[in-house]
C-alpha cells in the first residue's frame, strides 16, 4: 500500500466532505482499524470502542440529529463510504473488575483524549493513502438517541464519529492561528489584540473566498460559545455512570 509521509499528510490536511462512490478496500479499512488500535493509550486502559456503521437507517437517524433538524444538514454523515462512531468505554473495565472506580471526572479525561488519538492516528492514515474524511461531533446534538440507535450500555458515551472515504473535492486549507500565538516557552504568552485581529482578517478572507460570507474567527467562536453550548451532555453522563465526581 502507498503511503505518503506522516509530516506531508499533516502538513496536507482539510476535512473532506464530499466522497466518490468508491468503497474503501477492506484491507485497507482492516489496516487503518489496526493503526487506531496501536495509538498510545493512558494507563494502558485502553477505553475506546469504535463502532462501525454500516446500516442505512440507522446512518440516516444519526445524520438528522447532526443536521440539528435541517432536511439537508451533514448529508456526508448519510453518504459517506464509511461512518464510525468512536465511544469512549468504561464498560469492559466494569465486567473485569467491577469494583473499578470509572466514574471520576479524571476517567473521562482519559477515554476523551485517548478517543483523539486514536481517531487521529486513522484519519491520518486514512489521508496518507489518499483517503480523505471529517470528525463528526455534532452526534452529540442528540447524545443519547445517539446512545440508543447504536445500542451502547452504561460506561460507554459516543464521543465523536468520523466519515472517510475517497475525496470528490480539494477544499482550501483553513488558515490556523500563527504558531507563536499557539506557541510559547517556558511560560503562558496570551494573545495580543494585534495578533488576534490580523488572524480576524486572515478567517474572513479564507471564509470570503471559499463561500462570500466574510466570517472571522471572533464572530465564529462567538456563535460556538456565547450560548450554553450542548448542555444536555452532563445528564446524559451521569446516567451512563461518568463525571459523578
Ligand atoms: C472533534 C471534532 C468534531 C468535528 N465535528 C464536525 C461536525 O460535526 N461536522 C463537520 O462538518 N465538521 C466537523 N469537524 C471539522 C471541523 O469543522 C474542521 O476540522 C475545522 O473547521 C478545521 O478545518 P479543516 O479540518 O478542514 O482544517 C470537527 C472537527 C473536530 C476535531
Amino acid at each position: 500500500m502507498q503511503s505518503q509521509s506522516a509530516l506531508a499528510t499533516a502538513l496536507h490536511h482539510r476535512s473532506i466532505r464530499r466522497f466518490t462512490d468508491q468503497a474503501i478496500p477492506t484491507e485497507v479499512f482492516e489496516q487503518l482499524i489496526e493503526a487506531g488500535q496501536m495509538a498510545s493509550s493512558s494507563s494502558f486502559l485502553q477505553s475506546v470502542s469504535i463502532i462501525r456503521v454500516t446500516d442505512s437507517i440507522k446512518r440516516q437517524q444519526i445524520r438528522t440529529i447532526c443536521g440539528g433538524g435541517s432536511e439537508t444538514g451533514q448529508m456526508y454523515v448519510q453518504e459517506s463510504p464509511e461512518f464510525l462512531v468512536f465511544c469512549i468505554d468504561t464498560y469492559r473495565h466494569q465486567q473485569l473488575v467491577p469494583e473499578a472506580q470509572t466514574d471520576w471526572m479524571e476517567m473521562l479525561l482519559i477515554g476523551a483524549v485517548d478517543v483523539g488519538i486514536m481517531a487521529q492516528n486513522v484519519l491520518l492514515c486514512a489521508e496518507s493513502v489518499g483517503l480523505g474524511g471529517v470528525y463528526i461531533g455534532s452526534l452529540r446534538n442528540g447524545i443519547a438517541q445517539v446512545a440508543d440507535i447504536l445500542g451502547l450500555p452504561t460506561g460507554v458515551v459516543p464521543l465523536v464519529g468520523l466519515c472517510l472515504g475517497y475525496p470528490d473535492q480539494t477544499p482550501l486549507q483553513r488558515p490556523r492561528l500563527p504558531t507563536h500565538v499557539i506557541l510559547s516557552e517556558n511560560h503562558y504568552q496570551a494573545a495580543s489584540q494585534r495578533d488576534l485581529a490580523e488572524y480576524d482578517e486572515q478567517v474572513r478572507a479564507y471564509y470570503v473566498q471559499r463561500s462570500s460570507k466574510a466570517l472571522n474567527w471572533t464572530e465564529q467562536v462567538r456563535n460556538t460559545l456565547a450560548k450554553p453550548i450542548r448542555p444536555e451532555i452532563l445528564p446524559f453522563l451521569h446516567k451512563q455512570g461518568l463525571a459523578k465526581r
